[in-house]
């Protein structure tokens, strides 16, 4: 198994490793019985995860004679609703968990949220473990313990920090990921390049057309420079009291888009952040402090992926800036009633700061909306 590679989020309580490689899914038991009880572990997936991939994983802790039960969710984002964690709840504590029971998150972002999420207050704490499956999740939500569910008021505005004792992301698992969902996750994998690795961000735009056809190398090469960029971040900044929102980049705008179109297909989650990336580049080019060569660098190279960059993208949708604004200033982003904002010097130099007045944003908004 020489082609897996170990990576480390260093955290002074509990650290654990990344694993990222072809079939970790077949030989899941050798890493996951080091960490799991004599209690049935519970594995929490979706209809699509399951129908592709869960018997890969069984398979594999039964030869390891790992004992576990099965959950599976409807698939989408509606999961992540006090609906969708009740009645997890409710699954979860029918199998009788104790606090040595661990539960194994096997899936996308979605499932992986709700289930770190369960994971830090079912009895006040178990242990997850999590087996992404779709590229967005192996290159971001996976890491870093960030966990939640959305509300009415907004997406993610309820939730917790907590950490996965174990990642294995398996990079052939991405081979039944349809081509949208693919091209959502790779728009993340351009965020770590344009917050603060302009040479990723250029190897991106000489190798993404490749990497989304279906190079397992190319894609494995993205991944760890992911996980690697993240965990670093992470590693500095748990509970992102600093650096730790450079991730965030294009994230307010995205979010606001995101609840404009109902969490829903219409827009998905990297696909706004993909439009909120360029909206970012488009405020600091108007504030003067990014060259506008490089916003349209960045517009380019999303845009030729198949990305959408602009809000006017988004089919059969009317736009609203005052509900947009709106949306923005209900976003966990906001101190002392201002807005903060990542916004960039230009590609790869991103920073964070609260000094953008809502007149400014207000203009931004009524120009991607009219384009
Ligand atoms: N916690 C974090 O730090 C963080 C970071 C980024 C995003 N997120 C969250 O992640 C969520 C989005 O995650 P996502 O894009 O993975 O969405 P998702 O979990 O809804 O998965 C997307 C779709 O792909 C399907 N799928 C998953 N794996 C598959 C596979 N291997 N083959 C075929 N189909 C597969 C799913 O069933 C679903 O239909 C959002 O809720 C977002 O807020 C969290
Ligand atoms: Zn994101």
């Amino acid at each position: 198994m020489t082609q897996v590679e170990t990576l480390q989020v260093d955290l002074t309580d509990r650290g654990y490793q990344i694993l990222v490689g072809p079939n970790l899914i077949c030989n899941a038991a050798q890493y996951l019985s080091p960490l799991i009880s004599d209690k049935p572990a519970i594995i929490i997936t979706d209809s699509n995860v399951s129908q592709h991939h869960l018997e890969k994983l069984t398979n594999s802790m039964k030869d390891g004679d790992i004992a576990y039960t099965v959950i599976t969710l409807p698939a989408g984002e509606d999961q992540k609703s006090f609906k969708g964690l009740q009645n997890l709840i409710s699954a979860i504590l029918d199998k009788k968990p104790e606090r040595n029971s661990t539960l194994i998150a096997f899936g996308g972002g979605v499932v992986g949220d709700l289930t770190g999420f369960l994971a830090s207050i079912i009895l006040r704490g178990i242990d997850f473990i999590q087996i992404p499956t779709t590229l967005l999740a192996q290159v971001d939500s996976s890491i870093g313990g960030k966990t939640g569910i959305n509300t009415q008021h907004g997406k993610n505005l309820v939730g917790s920090f907590y950490q996965p004792r174990l990642v294995l992301s398996d990079t052939t698992a991405l081979e039944t990921l349809p081509r949208r969902e693919l091209l959502a996750g790779y728009a993340e994998i351009v965020k770590y390049g344009l917050i603060g690795d302009k040479n990723f961000f250029e190897w991106l735009e000489q190798n993404g057309r490749p990497l989304v056809d279906g190079s397992q190398k190319l894609r494995k090469h993205a991944i760890i420079a992911s996980c690697r960029a993240k965990a670093k971040i992470v590693s500095k900044d748990e509970k992102e009291l600093g650096n730790r929102a450079l991730l965030n980049f294009g994230h307010t705008f995205g979010h606001s888009l995101e609840a404009e179109t109902g969490f829903s297909e219409k827009l998905l989650h990297g696909e706004a952040v993909s439009i909120g990336m360029v909206m970012a580049f488009d405020l600091s080019v108007q504030k003067g402090i990014c060259s506008p060569k490089d916003a349209a660098q960045v517009r380019a190279h999303l845009a030729s992926m198949g990305l959408p960059t602009r809000p006017t993208d988004v089919p059969n949708q009317t736009w609203c800036s005052d509900a947009l604004l709106k949306h923005m200033a209900q976003d966990k982003k906001v101190h002392k009633g201002k807005m903060t904002f990542i916004l960039t010097r230009g590609i790869g130099d991103t920073f964070i700061t609260s000094e953008v007045d809502n007149t400014e944003v207000k203009a931004l908004l009524a120009e991607a909306i009219a384009v």
